[in-house]
């Protein structure tokens, strides 16, 4: 069955790399989202999405035989020029011993692409199988979702066929836009290498623990490894690059080291996972923070004055970084500056499908605009009356009232309602939240529920309106994506929320509603822990996707609630059918 003669159904697909996702176009309009790690449980899967394809193809009525175009998030008859492009490297004595490796890695990659472009076509007989720049599928779904008329659109990761940053104008232009890449920077400067080449360093898992190293960074100091950072990823006249004799020439195969024997005899050992935390590691953890937002600032400049926008879109996963994102802010380059909700390789399922509806249809598909809360639903959940050990389900007539009561009495509750959010943030549908005024909270969540390091931070939700007076945001910032300084206000009556840095990573959305807010502020002045004037904010961090799993924190001790609650509101105003107290 075709979704419209006049449109074609569009799959796209983030597959066989990290973080698999698909997204669906039918009809003329973006019907779906789903990571699949938020599925399977998996994190960061290269599975293909199956679980997250079938979900979209069932729910829109469809089968693989309806697909016309499956979007591929990757065009990858470029890796090729990463062959081509290593024998420069020849000539170099720091880069000699990894040119050829690295450029049978990228035929090896390219020979890889092909075989799974033939898988897709077999799976999908009826579609054309055309893959999208990498860049492009970020830079697309990035401006797309902004709603914006016309941005700059800046893009940092690690590697995108040979790409690793990119600067570009989109504008729409009435029902399509348009979107050139202006300059492009190729691997092997790549901000995303080198910030997980060090996350790796420092004993958390690359391409998953960045943020643990942002974190970790607001208790060092830069300035011990200033310099060698200086060196080791330089500012150039319109971009950077990174020093082989401190971060190695890449090659796309497990096993080959990403700091040199040199970087390591600069900065400190090797650090294990699990091994204590020096202050040389947050140092490190430190000046690679600051060299990051320098040149992501440095990278704004150059959007700036070759655009001349007064807007920015920025993904790729270097946009995860909130804290560089913050400083971008700061500098009043941009009048605002955007990043959707799923900055990172899932978003570009979505981009791949808009950029391939776009070529065919002629059309940016409808429903993209802020589009967010993309994933499954579960309104018909019935989790029986013991749905986990140690649990019992009953239901509740006032679910605000119940999360209010159950966050002012000090404990952690699961938040579970609607469709399942796009990206790594929990932005309200699966969320766990606590109140801020316990003073033991972000310890309790973190060892109790998180399992993470205690100098991780929470993100605080206040109401929209109320924002200013606790955080210094200058702009809209829907997706828990800029960090930005906070007011004395919060430092005095909420410090529970406010990093080591003086930052937090706020979220306005009124995801909670106005009333629920209202009714938990409520609840806390009648409770023994109240204090004066203070902010309702709620901690969030993420769930699993599916009932069942969500369950499995609550369990714990320490924890609370958990609710289901029907789609149509996306907020606590409805009757839920689910609240484990
Ligand atoms: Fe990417």
């Amino acid at each position: 069955m075709k979704a419209s003669r006049r449109f074609p159904v569009v799959l796209g697909l983030c597959s066989f790399t990290h973080d698999s996702a698909a997204a669906l176009v039918a009809g003329g309009h973006l019907a779906g989202m789903a990571e699949e790690e938020r599925l399977t449980g998996v994190k960061h899967t290269r599975e293909y999405p199956g679980r997250s394809g079938a979900w979209l193809l069932s729910e829109a009525g469809l089968t693989a035989g309806d697909v016309d175009v499956v979007a591929y998030n990757f065009a990858g008859h470029r890796y090729l020029g990463g062959v081509v492009g290593s024998a420069g490297y020849l000539l170099a004595s720091a880069t000699l011993g990894r040119a050829v490796p690295r450029a049978a890695s990228f035929a090896v990659v390219h020979a890889r692409y092909r075989q799974r472009m033939r898988a897709l076509r077999q799976m999908f007989p009826n579609a054309t199988v055309r893959g999208v720049g990498h860049h492009r599928a970020h830079g697309v779904y990035a401006f797309t979702v902004s709603g914006y008329e016309q941005a700059a659109v800046l893009i940092a990761d690690s590697l995108g066929e040979t790409c690793t940053t990119s600067i570009g104008h989109a504008h729409a232009d009435g029902q399509a836009t348009r979107y050139r890449i202006i300059e492009a920077i190729d691997d092997p400067a790549s901000l995303g290498y080198a910030y997980g080449a060090v996350t790796a360093h420092l004993g958390w898992r690359r391409g998953d623990e960045e943020g643990t190293v942002m974190a970790l960074a607001a208790l060092g100091d830069p300035a011990r490894f200033r310099e060698v950072l200086s060196r080791a990823i330089q500012v150039t006249g319109t971009g950077f690059a990174l020093d082989p004799g401190l971060f190695p020439l890449r090659v796309l195969r497990h096993g080959w080291t990403r700091v040199t024997p040199a970087f390591i005899d600069a900065t400190c050992p090797p650090r294990q996972p699990g091994e204590e935390i020096g202050q040389v590691h947050a140092d490190l953890a430190a000046a690679l923070q600051e060299r990051t937002e320098q040149v992501m600032v440095h990278l704004a400049y150059r959007a700036r004055e070759v655009t001349g926008s007064r807007l920015l879109c920025a993904g790729g996963g270097v946009a995860l970084n909130c804290v560089a994102i913050g400083k971008i802010l700061e500098e009043g380059l941009f009048d605002e500056v955007f990043v959707p909700p799923a900055p990172g390789d899932s978003g570009t399922s979505i981009g791949a499908a808009i950029a391939a509806h776009l070529k065919t249809a002629g059309v940016i598909p409808s429903g993209v605009t802020h589009a967010c809360y993309l994933g499954p639903a579960y309104p018909g959940f019935d989790p029986g009356p013991a749905p986990l050990p140690g649990l019992t389900a009953r239901r509740v007539v006032d679910p605000a009232r119940f999360l209010a009561s159950q966050l002012a009495a000090g404990k952690i509750a699961g938040l579970f309602q609607g469709r399942l959010e796009a990206g790594p943030r929990a932005l309200g549908s699966r969320s766990i939240l606590a109140s801020p005024l316990l003073p033991d909270v972000n310890e309790r969540l973190n060892a109790r529920v998180k399992f993470r390091e205690t100098f991780r931070p929470f993100a605080p939700v206040v109401l929209g309106g109320k924002a200013a007076r606790y955080f210094q945001l200058t702009q809209p910032s829907p997706y828990m994506s800029i960090a930005v300084p906070v007011t004395a206000l919060a430092r005095r009556l909420i410090p529970a929320v406010v990093h080591v840095n003086g930052t937090a990573r706020v979220s306005p959305r009124a995801w909670l509603s106005s009333d629920t807010l209202g009714r938990i502020k409520r609840e806390e002045r009648s409770r023994p822990i109240q204090r004066e004037n203070t902010a309702t904010c709620p901690y969030i961090g993420g769930l699993a996707g599916t009932p069942r799993d969500a369950a499995t924190p609550v369990t714990r001790p320490g924890a609370g609630a958990i609710y289901e609650c029907p789609v149509s509101t996306g907020q606590m105003s409805s009757l839920p059918n689910l609240a484990i107290p």
